[in-house]
């Protein structure tokens, strides 16, 4: 396959607008995905240590013949993980397992309301500071939880990776992240595959001679949003990447931004405590 464009845009923090999610992909199939989204010109990849596939990710990586300086890495760490010793061997592990001495980007997965805030950012930051991760930062914290973590944190989180797409008002979320210069990635930012065939987003793309997907996901690089869509086939890593040669109006973005619903979560997950992975 050839390479669609020498650079993705990236964000404030540096990060590359578009990266592959790889939730849900396993074995030989992640190796190749990641490895083909590297080839065509994807340079941020999306895993986490809850994924249980962080080898194959890796695998993927080396097998790309993409310079390591060229790849942005995120990877998360899971909740039952955040007490601030675990966190440390969480972090290591994670960085054993991609075969990699530092990824650029170590997340707190979900808030856990069963251990301080404190303790679990005093251990993020020391991880940072060991040189482990280049970045440091959160998902899925809500707006009272950013305000509490960026007091706290003594290094700068640089993100909060939420979920995000047309269907989901998260604008109070975005505004939050904003005022203290943290970027926002877009996580579900197709909504599972919900866009496809969305009219409003197919009539939209029509008119640019670009899918309903691609449209989805253009609304939000345009604001400065980075996506992190996942696929398991290899023809729509280039669909998903294909979304910088075309902008959309003033218009058509009000129209895209007025399909939020009051129920457009597609992610229905909330970390409790309760242990369902370890
Ligand atoms: N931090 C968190 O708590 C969190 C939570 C959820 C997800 N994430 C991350 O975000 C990534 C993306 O989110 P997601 O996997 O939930 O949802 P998503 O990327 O919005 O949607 C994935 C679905 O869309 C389909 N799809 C992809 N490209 C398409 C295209 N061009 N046309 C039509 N269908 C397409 C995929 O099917 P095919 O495989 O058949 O293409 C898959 O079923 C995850 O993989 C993960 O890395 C993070």
């Amino acid at each position: 396959m050839r390479a669609m464009q020498r650079t993705v845009p990236k964000d404030i923090a540096g990060i590359p607008l578009v990266g592959l999610g790889t939730w849900d992909l396993r074995g030989r199939t992640c190796a190749r995905m990641v490895e083909q989204a590297l080839r065509i010109g994807y340079r941020h990849i999306d895993t986490a240590d809850m994924y249980d596939h962080e080898r194959d990710v890796g695998a993927g990586m080396r097998a790309a013949g993409v310079g390591r300086e060229n790849i942005f890495l995120t990877t998360q760490v899971w909740p039952s993980h955040f007490a601030p010793r675990e966190l440390e061997r969480a972090a290591k592990q994670s960085l054993s397992r991609l075969g990699l001495a530092q990824v650029d980007l170590l997340l707190l997965h979900w808030p856990n309301p069963e251990i301080a805030l404190s303790d679990t950012l005093g251990a993020l930051c020391n991880v940072k500071r060991m040189g482990l991760a280049r970045h440091i930062g959160v998902s899925n914290f809500t707006v009272a939880l950013i305000e509490q973590a960026v007091k706290l944190a003594d290094e700068p989180l640089v993100c909060n990776q939420i979920e995000l797409h047309p269907f989901l008002d998260q604008g109070r979320v975005i505004a939050a992240c904003r005022s203290h210069g943290m970027a926002v990635v877009a996580y579900s930012p197709i909504a599972r595959g919900g866009a496809k065939n969305h009219p409003v987003l197919a009539r939209i793309g029509k008119a640019h001679g670009k899918s309903a997907v691609q449209v989805s996901l253009r609304f939000l690089v345009q604001q400065g949003i980075a996506v992190i869509p996942r696929t398991s086939r290899v023809e729509r890593l280039s669909e998903n990447l294909a979304i910088f040669d075309f902008e959309l109006s003033q218009t058509e973005l009000a129209e895209i931004a007025a399909l939020t619903g009051r129920d457009g979560k597609v992610v229905d997950y909330s970390y409790s405590g309760s242990p369902q992975w370890d």
